[in-house]
């Protein structure tokens, strides 16, 4: 019998609205429609502008919630004759029953009777990625991968925190990580709940505990004691396995002042971090900040379930970028990424000058004794010398001034600081990992990235 497609689809949007609370945005309604249609994914994807590999990602959410709900696995290939026989049993029964029992298996009302009982463990599995940008590409990596899998798999590490510069790739990495780690095969899901959220507009607290809550129960009033809702969300951490993403941590401190110091009105958030690495919960953290958080940093020493992971160059993959990019003389690749500290978006902006300046040529763009750093590289760099704070802009110039790594005797001395004031400024710059340590003849020696060292050079004529 053929259904109208609407009344499916309307069908699909209620069961998940109910079980995620969440409304289908445009992209998840176009799959859901173009599926009933008969579309593959490849027009989906050319009619929504998206890639063929997100909307195969966002269309396998949508099996795997919709398997969750009905009991049953849910394929592109069958969603529609399933959806169809729930629509003719949830008329029988009323929808509720469908949604309130996860297990029912509308296709076939008798089995259901066997699965009438409440799961030990929740079966639900929810991931909210809210503003979480679309991973178009993603290259290299596994050793990162593979630690971080094991930290959270195996180890159960409550908090992680994933490090790096500005555009090296800890957004992206965190994404592939968790589309990796929860799969989207038969296996059971490791996580109940995904949630990412982003930092960066500096929400306070008590909005992103509020938030949260949200999520495990859209029903509820929330309170507005932070007390009440640090409480009320370790109970969800407990229940079930989750796995948040807190990405841009470092918005949380404060411009113009060493590395590590909380804006004013929000330190609780270093109890909030404290109380998650501490007290015991079932859960996973993943704390992506350019700097690094200063709890994290202490209760690393302390033994607690909790470890680091500073990000480094993209290393021989980002030849992958050249690739795509189109980029000529393939024997120059090396030298270009080594020189961009094989940092992806500094790649991908030269990429961009070299293809519309250069034609394309790597090696007449690298003929020049300089680094080149393109407007965009040099607003992006711009935009994170301004906050730092005045004793470290004063010794970042210092050393990018110096042809040799520079001592901390050295510092003293050029930059006029006290021995104790040149101590915190370096700390600070090493928490920002904008320096790098080496021990040349037995003596601690500090460089900058020549990327910085040449803004930071350009930038005072
Ligand atoms: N492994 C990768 N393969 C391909 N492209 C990548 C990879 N990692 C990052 N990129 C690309 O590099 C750019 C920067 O990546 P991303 O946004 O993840 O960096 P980030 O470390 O989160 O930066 P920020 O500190 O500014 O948030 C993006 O355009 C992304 O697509
Ligand atoms: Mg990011």
């Amino acid at each position: 019998m053929d259904m109208d497609i609407q009344e499916v689809l309307k069908l699909a949007e209620e069961l998940i609205y109910d079980h995620t609370g969440e409304n289908l945005d445009y992209l998840q309604k176009t799959i859901l429609q173009r599926t009933l249609e008969g579309q593959t994914y490849k027009k989906i994807a050319e009619e929504t502008y998206a890639s063929e590999t997100h909307v195969r990602y966002i269309g396998a959410k949508l099996w795997k919630i919709l398997s969750e709900i009905l009991g049953e696995n849910i394929t592109k290939a069958n969603f529609r004759t399933i959806l169809e026989n729930a629509k003719i049993y949830n008329l029988a029964i009323g929808r509720d029953n469908i949604t309130n029992n996860i297990n029912i298996c509308p296709s076939n009302p008798r089995n259901s009777s066997t699965k009438t009982n409440p799961p030990q463990t929740p079966t639900q599995y929810i991931i909210d990625l809210d503003k979480a940008p679309e991973i178009i590409n993603f290259y290299g990596r596994t050793e990162e991968l593979s630690t971080l899998s094991k930290w959270i798999v195996s180890d159960r590490l409550r908090v992680i925190s994933l490090l790096g510069i500005s555009g090296i790739g800890k957004t992206t990495l965190s994404l592939q990580l968790i589309q990796e780690i929860n799969g989207f095969g038969d296996q059971t899901p490791t996580f109940n709940y995904i949630i990412y959220r982003t930092l960066r507009f500096s929400p306070t607290l008590t909005t992103t505990l509020t938030n949260l809550l949200q999520i495990f129960a859209p029903e509820t009033k929330t309170s507005d004691n932070i007390e009440t809702l640090l409480s009320e969300l370790q109970k969800y951490l407990k229940k079930y396995r989750c796995c948040i993403i807190f990405d841009d941590v470092q918005k949380l401190f404060a411009p113009g002042k060493l590395a590590g110091q909380y804006k004013s009105g929000y330190e609780d958030y270093q109890d909030f971090f404290q109380l998650l690495v501490t007290v015991s919960h079932q859960s996973c953290l993943l704390l992506i900040s350019r700097e690094k958080i200063p709890e994290i940093t202490k209760l690393e020493t302390e033994n607690y379930p909790v470890r680091t992971l500073i990000l480094g160059s993209l290393g021989a993959a980002a030849n992958e970028i050249c690739q795509k990019r189109q980029l000529a003389d393939r024997e120059s690749w090396e030298k270009l990424i080594n020189n961009y500290q094989g940092n992806p978006r500094w790649l991908d902006i030269v990429a961009t000058t070299i293809q519309e300046l250069f034609s394309g040529q790597v090696a007449e763009f690298m003929e020049y004794e300089t680094l080149i750093l393109p407007e965009a590289l040099q607003a992006e760099l711009e935009q994170q010398f301004e906050n730092l704070s005045p004793v470290e802009i004063r010794i970042m110039e210092k050393i990018a001034n110096q042809n040799q790594p520079i001592s901390i005797g050295e510092t003293i001395r050029k930059s006029e600081l006290s021995i104790q004031e040149s101590v915190n400024v370096i700390q600070s710059l090493k928490k920002r990992l904008l320096l790098d340590r080496q021990l040349e003849n037995n003596l601690t020696v500090f460089t900058l990235n020549p990327v910085w060292k040449k803004y930071l050079i350009s930038n005072k004529k």
